[in-house]
């Protein structure tokens, strides 16, 4: 069964502390540690044939090889990982939608030093939310992610909500040629545009991969786009489903699981009731200008299991405070072109050599010691609503780091009251979200088009402590 061989396997041999460690070759380096760490985590680089007969050079990855371990954790328990970076350049993680300490959030300078080739960083955090959620690095972003550093981190609620299975969908494009390897990782034509598209979609990075579910069973289906530019909408079709959660927070009411509109670094939860007979086929797929494309498919097997979507809980709502609205000040950020002709951007971890973008009219001059001041200052605990403009064409997934926000209205069209860290503005949307400022730290805050927070598109917003 194609899950087992991913994720299962590969998780069991990562996870489990210094013997694993040793085997990395270090053993000494971490010796020293009063205790050893939940999961080692190491980035490689290495060879691995992503399309049938081709095997892709020069990937990086999470692990030892194939696709980033799927990491589990609970809810509200610690968790401890060491990364250990194995490439020849820096890098960092970053637990994206994590509502954690500062200090844990893996940004360059602004939380803590990049992770020097060779050296290892450990990170402690205890997830205060539930749901589905990724990491991936914040150095060199776009080309470390380009090459596969994304993984999926699961965050299992306290109460089980009782599915028979849990199958994470890592979901993204690489851009290869024909002859299997990667090509130019952008089009400076494009990172000023929409972002350039990858050329060979993947589900864990495999082209079109089944999998067998049993028949009659409840799988919850976690699909996130580690993408580095694609938006674009998903359909699970075969099977009864619905959309129980969206970037790990639940849904007050479900939605239907089609046409289900996702941009870089978002995530949906999908119930799925798989059908009774043996050999059907459950696929999901992206809607593309020619119509519906596959991705991935589930194939029925066994007899069936008779279960009902109704059988299962409802997940509890995360614990994000709920912002008080007749008190809160207004921030307004406008996302813009820069003026031609703005300075390169300079950064130890990594420049694309180009700015186009900006947060109000400042193009980010990238990961530095000595940052630009933050976009806005905001007082610990107290309410704001962030008027979010987009002023160009172009579809902008709005990121902030380290605090939940919630979706009060747009200029363009009716928003679910969704509980969030990415905002998907459509071109020229006007978008009101609202949060509790509770967690002190300088969060970043930035486009999840790669090309977009590389070349400008990028600030941080400070909480006083
Ligand atoms: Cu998932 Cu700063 O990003
Ligand atoms: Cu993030
Ligand atoms: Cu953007």
């Amino acid at each position: 069964m194609a899950d087992q061989a991913f994720g299962l396997s590969r998780r069991e041999f990562i996870l489990g502390g210094t013997a694993v460690a040793a085997s990395f070759g270090l053993g000494g380096a971490l010796g020293h540690k009063a205790r050893a760490a939940d999961l080692v985590l190491p980035i490689n680089r290495f060879d691995h044939e992503l399309v049938p007969g081709r095997v892709t050079r020069a990937m990086m990855g999470f692990g030892l090889g194939g696709p980033a371990p799927v990491l589990r954790l609970r809810q509200g328990k610690p968790f401890t990982v060491d990364v250990v970076n194995n490439l020849d350049e820096a890098s960092i993680v970053h637990w994206h939608g994590l509502r954690i300490a500062n200090e844990m959030d893996g940004v360059p300078y602004l939380t803590q030093n990049p992770i020097e080739p060779g050296e290892s960083f450990r990170y402690t955090f205890t997830p205060p939310d539930a749901g589905t959620f990724w990491y991936h690095p914040h150095c060199n972003t776009l080309e470390q992610m380009a090459r596969g550093l994304t993984g999926i981190m699961v965050v299992e609620e306290a109460e089980d909500p009782g599915f028979d299975s849990d199958l994470a969908f890592n979901i993204r494009d690489f851009r290869l040629g024909g002859d299997g390897q990667f090509t130019q990782l952008f089009k400076p034509r494009q990172a000023a545009r929409g972002g350039t598209l990858g050329t060979v979609s993947t589900v864990n990075w495999d082209t079109e991969p089944s999998y067998d579910v049993e028949a009659g069973t409840l799988v919850r289906l976690r699909l996130a786009v580690t993408d580095v530019t694609r938006v674009a909408s998903y359909s699970v079709q075969g099977g009864e489903s619905k959309v129980i959660a969206l970037d790990s927070n639940p849904l007050a009411e479900p939605l239907p699981a089609s046409d289900i509109l996702l941009s870089p670094g978002q995530r949906a939860d999908i119930a799925l009731r798989v059908p009774d007979q043996e050999g059907d086929i459950v696929a999901l797929t992206r809607q593309t200008a020619k119509g519906p494309k596959v991705l991935a498919r589930l194939r029925v097997a066994g007899t069936s299991a008779k279960r009902s979507l109704s059988e299962l809980k409802p997940l509890a709502a995360n614990p994000v405070p709920e912002p008080d609205l007749q008190n809160a000040e207004v921030l307004e950020f406008v996302f813009g072109w820069t003026p031609e002709g703005g300075p390169p951007i300079q950064s130890i971890c990594g420049t694309l050599g180009y700015t186009f973008w900006s947060i109000n009219r400042v193009a980010w001059e990238g990961d530095t010691p000595d940052p630009i001041a933050p976009l806005a200052v905001m007082k610990r605990g107290r309410s704001y609503i962030l008027r979010l403009r987009n002023e160009t064409p172009n579809a902008h997934p709005i990121h902030l780091h380290g605090l939940s926000f919630k979706l009060l209205r747009s200029n363009k069209r009716a928003l679910p009251p969704l509980v969030t860290d990415t905002a998907l503005l459509l071109e020229e949307e006007t978008m009101d979200v609202a949060l509790v400022a509770d967690n002190p730290g300088d969060w970043a805050f930035h486009c999840h088009v790669i090309e977009h927070q590389k070349t400008g598109l990028t600030g941080y917003l400070r909480v006083e402590a």
